[in-house]
């Protein structure tokens, strides 16, 4: 058997430690691997490398993806989806593993329609993908977001300002929420909440009267004030996949919180550091778990599915249900969240 490889959508830190373990447990049961470069682009253009054991030594620790990524829709290519069936047959590729989010593995889900064998690994810092408890990249990206707030803290308290950090975090608020838990935030804005201006003042002023003249807000770019109709946009322009860049959430937030309380503000946005870097040990781990049990489900026959972590299992679900929607935060721990405002 000859499996593609490929890596979609936007990048996070432990691709490569996915891609090093498809290679390894491939290779140990006799099958050949073939790289695709940039995603879904490479088999459309037919740009392949053959992926050998020393083609992935030595990348476990290394961030972004050997393979290089793109957004690439083969829906929206001219020819895109029969020039990958012309490829698949030239090179005699049996299944393709594709490591990515929503539109990376909705891409691969969708050419079961045109009888292709694909398997997913779930990777996205945003970690909103419904069938996995995680997806490989997050947990790197909220260390480094937990991070920021651990070095925003001090300055903000030695300044007397207000500080918002706004990270990634389209249709849900993991790292927002999650970070702010761990980093101490004293108001955390998601997607899933619309939030009011009076709520974050109300805070500040109540914080004032302890003495605590300083304060740390933590926003998803995604997140909207009540009565918003759009999220905040940074450019209009689409991506193949439908998605406009969003972005502004902090600088409209600062603006009105130093004019309201008085306070000075400052913002910080983390942007693509949360994608680079040093994976942390649990997303090496993860993605070390996915990348071998992906090709375990390519070898008991189990296509159409992803490979997912469900309380702390490892599981091939089926793409229908491990892509249907998007995987919100549990507001149990938004709630609890507020104990610490
Ligand atoms: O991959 C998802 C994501 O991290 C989103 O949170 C964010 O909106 C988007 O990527 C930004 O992507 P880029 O700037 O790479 O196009």
């Amino acid at each position: 058997m000859r499996i593609a490889l490929l890596t979609g959508g936007g990048d996070s830190s432990a691709i490569n430690a996915a891609i090093r373990a498809v290679v390894r447990k491939s290779i140990s049961e006799g099958f050949e691997v073939i790289g695709v470069k940039r995603g879904w682009r490479g088999l459309i253009y037919d740009e392949l490398e053959p992926l050998f054991l020393g083609s992935v030594s030595g990348i476990i620790q290394r961030g972004g993806t050997i393979l290089g990524t793109s957004r690439t829709n083969p829906f929206k290519v001219e020819n895109g989806v029969d020039n990958i069936l012309t490829n698949l047959r030239k090179h005699g590729i049996g299944a393709i593993v594709a490591i990515g989010g929503d539109d990376t593995n909705g891409v691969a889900h969708r050419l079961a329609d045109y009888q292709v064998k694909c398997v997913g690994i779930p990777q996205t810092i945003d970690n909103d993908l419904p069938g996995t408890d995680y997806s490989i990249g997050f947990d790197t990206a909220v260390s480094v977001a937990c991070d920021a707030l651990d070095k925003l803290h001090t300055t903000a308290f030695s300044h007397h300002r207000i500080m918002v950090l706004e990270v990634m975090g389209r249709d849900a608020g993991w790292i927002a929420l999650i970070a702010g838990i761990a980093g101490g935030a004293d108001t955390i804005l998601i997607p899933e909440v619309p939030f009011t201006l009076e709520e974050i003042i109300d805070r500040i002023e109540k914080r004032r009267r302890m003495n605590k003249d300083f304060s740390i807000i933590v926003a998803s770019e995604g997140a909207k004030p009540e009565g918003r109709e759009e999220q905040f946009i940074a450019d209009q322009k689409k991506d193949p996949f439908g998605h406009v860049r969003l972005g502004g959430i902090g600088e409209w937030l600062a603006k009105e919180l130093e004019e309201k309380t008085g306070y000075e503000t400052r913002v910080t946005h983390l942007g693509h550091l949360q994608r680079g870097g040093i994976p942390t040990v649990f997303d090496r781990v993860l993605a070390t778990r996915l990348g071998a049990y992906a090709v375990e489900m390519i070898k008991q026959g189990l296509f159409d599915h992803m490979a997912c972590l469900c309380q702390n299992q490892v599981k091939a679900v089926p793409y229908a249900e491990a892509l249907q929607g998007i995987k919100k935060v549990d507001l149990e721990l938004y709630e609890l969240a507020k104990l610490f405002y």
